[in-house]
């Protein structure tokens, strides 16, 4: 007898990493619901590959996540993997970013994730079992310099799914942590909102200008290729083990291998010269 296909639902699957989790899982012959804020303005990709299910979902507007969520529900009898992939990063010196931005930072990147993650929660328990992938940064247990809103949404997201997984257990559901280091994606460029900079203190000069040249100026074709993140978050979907934390690009398995390795004072004086002082080419 033909297996039935599993199926995730993913959010912010528009660009970058979404839409590459996206591909891979439908390649693996899972049915994959994919979301995002203009499913209008869709990605070519998934045109192409011809993904039935792209819909609407914005992570900040409830009604639109019960709707998916509806329409998912009614399609498909058993839903086994959400991916809460949507985010973005506010960057600059906290003085400068304004209460707005950082509202809007985390009604995005924390309270969207747990109101997706709470819609399907009542669906895992029912169908006693499923996998709840959040997707958090090297920057979730490590802080940078100026991203100081950015990494505390993140931290926020390592600390919840590392308290619900106890909770979770019980009902079979487990949760997963996707912990990229610098991915090539649109992050460091249109989805980067920066801190106003037009008034800025002459105290914080030197550190954007410094920044500047590591930090936050990324261009998108250096770093992990997003389809690399999407076969680790493909691995953490059919594990079938209690492992939390999947951390993916060398960058990042490298710095959470120093912070272990040596003192926290010593580990603060390598970043400050990498991201801040790095050597001339
Ligand atoms: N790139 C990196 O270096 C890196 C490193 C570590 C972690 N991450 C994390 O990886 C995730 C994906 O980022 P990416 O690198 O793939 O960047 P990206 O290409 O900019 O993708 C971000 C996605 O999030 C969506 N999004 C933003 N706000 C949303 C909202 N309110 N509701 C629904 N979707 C929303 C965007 O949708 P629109 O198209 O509508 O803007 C887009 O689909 C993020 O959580 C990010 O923090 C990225």
């Amino acid at each position: 007898m033909k297996k039935t296909p599993k199926t995730v639902f993913i959010t912010g699957a528009s660009s970058g990493i979404g839409l590459a989790t996206a591909g891979y899982f439908h390649e693996q012959g899972w049915n994959v619901v994919a979301t995002m804020r203009h499913p209008e303005k869709r990605h070519t990709p998934l045109h192409e590959i011809g993904l039935p299910e792209i819909l609407h979902l914005d992570v900040t507007d409830e009604t639109s996540i019960y709707e998916a969520v509806n329409q998912t529900t009614k399609k498909y009898q058993r839903v086994d993997v959400l991916v809460n992939n949507a985010g973005y990063a506010v960057y600059g010196p906290f003085e400068t970013t304004s209460p707005d931005q950082i509202r809007r930072e985390y009604d995005t990147n924390v309270f969207g994730l747990m109101a997706v993650s709470r819609a399907f929660l009542p669906i895992f328990r029912n169908q006693k079992g499923g996998t709840l992938i959040n997707v958090a940064s090297m920057g979730g247990r490590i802080g940078f310099p100026l991203y100081s809103i950015y990494n505390s949404t993140k931290w926020a997201i390592e600390g919840f799914s590392e308290s619900l997984m106890y909770e979770l257990k019980p009902l079979n559901i487990k949760v997963r942590l996707i912990e990229p280091g610098v991915v090539k994606t649109d992050f460091y460029d249109r989805s980067l909102d920066r801190a106003d900079t037009s008034n800025l203190p002459d105290a914080y000069a030197g550190i954007i200008e410094r920044g500047k040249k590591t930090l936050g100026n990324y261009p998108n074709q250096k770093g992990t290729d997003p389809e690399v993140i999407a076969r680790e978050i493909f691995r953490a979907a059919i594990d079938t083990g209690w492992r939390l934390r999947y951390t993916v690009g060398q960058d990042a398995q490298l710095a959470q291998f120093f912070r272990r390795l040596i003192p926290e004072e010593m580990f603060f004086r390598v970043m400050e010269q990498i991201t801040l002082y790095p050597l001339k080419k």
